[in-house]
């Protein structure tokens, strides 16, 4: 085949695909060699446009962009949705490569949780909440110790995360703080759908007529922020919202007002930045979502 009958895919530099902590080391010294700055975009994988968002804005940000794709099976629980989490390798790839992402650093579980692996980091403050904690407990363990060995292994100058997991970025972001890891957090505003739906992995999970109310959540967390502003009581505004999620079908997990930096329960709007958050079942499909008010 001449350069010439190439598709543009096939002519565009792939990124180079790292699978262990040695020639990522190697890759990292090369970048900063040059002087180069460096933006990590950690996932699970399965991306869609929110994941390309936040390479995006680690492409603003920095020199080279690698983003890991490792499905943590630290952050699941016993009868979570590891094993059927959705992998979509090369379907992944191509969509780094149309990005122009420099590296993606795709470790397997032996590389991250060797024999032997004995260490994990437990986090408190905004990890104990009761919010995602509550329901998941093995959950901010988990991301944080992989959060914490990615940010030691590429020892970016910055790491991005979607706002749609809030609780989770206010966590990762305590977590670099505290263990004096310097490597900035940049949090994203979360991507959506035409009807509202914050993008997630997990909405491939959604039947037909589940994806139809999926956006209901996003619909009740909007009305919520808008009757508080509008000086509705807290309570019973809230109440209002979760019952208007479970007349769509959902199960909720909960509905809650918090704080926007420390999470903190609140007693009034008065006492915020308020932050709105939400966790509810539809069918076997648990979706999280928040607003500010
Ligand atoms: O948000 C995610 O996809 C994961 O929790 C993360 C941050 C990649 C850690 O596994």
């Amino acid at each position: 085949m001449t350069p010439k009958s190439k598709s543009a895919a096939q002519q565009r530099p792939q990124p180079q695909v790292i699978r262990a902590v040695g020639p990522l080391r190697a890759w990292v010294s090369r970048v900063r060699d040059k002087g180069e700055t460096v933006a990590l975009v950690p996932t699970m994988g399965a991306l869609h446009a929110g994941h390309l968002a936040l390479v995006r804005l680690a492409r603003r940000r920095a020199d080279r962009v690698i983003v890991s794709i490792f499905v943590n099976p630290a952050q699941f629980g016993p009868n979570e949705d590891f094993g059927s989490y959705p992998r979509t390798w090369d379907a992944d790839v191509l969509a780094l490569s149309q990005l122009k992402v420099d590296a993606i650093w795709a470790p397997g579980v032996a590389t991250m949780y060797p024999d032997g692996f004995a260490t994990r980091i437990a986090p408190g403050g905004p990890a104990l909440a009761r919010l995602e904690d509550r329901f998941r407990p093995h959950f901010f363990g988990g991301v944080c110790t992989v959060v914490a060995k990615l940010l030691l292994q590429v020892a970016p100058d910055y790491a991005t995360f979607g706002e749609k997991d809030y609780q989770q970025l206010k966590v990762v972001t305590a977590m670099a703080r505290d263990l004096d890891i310097p490597t900035k957090i940049v949090g994203l505003p979360t991507i959506r759908e035409k009807d509202g739906l914050a993008m997630s992995s997990r909405n491939a999970y959604l039947s037909t007529g589940e994806r139809a109310a999926a956006p209901a959540l996003y619909r009740a967390l909007t009305d919520c922020a808008k009757h508080l502003k509008a000086g509705s009581p807290l309570a019973a505004t809230l109440g209002e919202a979760e019952a208007q999620i479970e007349n769509a079908g959902y199960a909720v997990d909960y509905f809650e007002a918090r704080h926007a930096e420390t999470l903190a329960p609140i007693q009034s709007v008065k006492d915020g930045p308020v932050r709105l958050l939400v966790a509810a079942k539809l069918g076997r499909t648990r979706l999280i979502d928040n607003l500010q008010v």
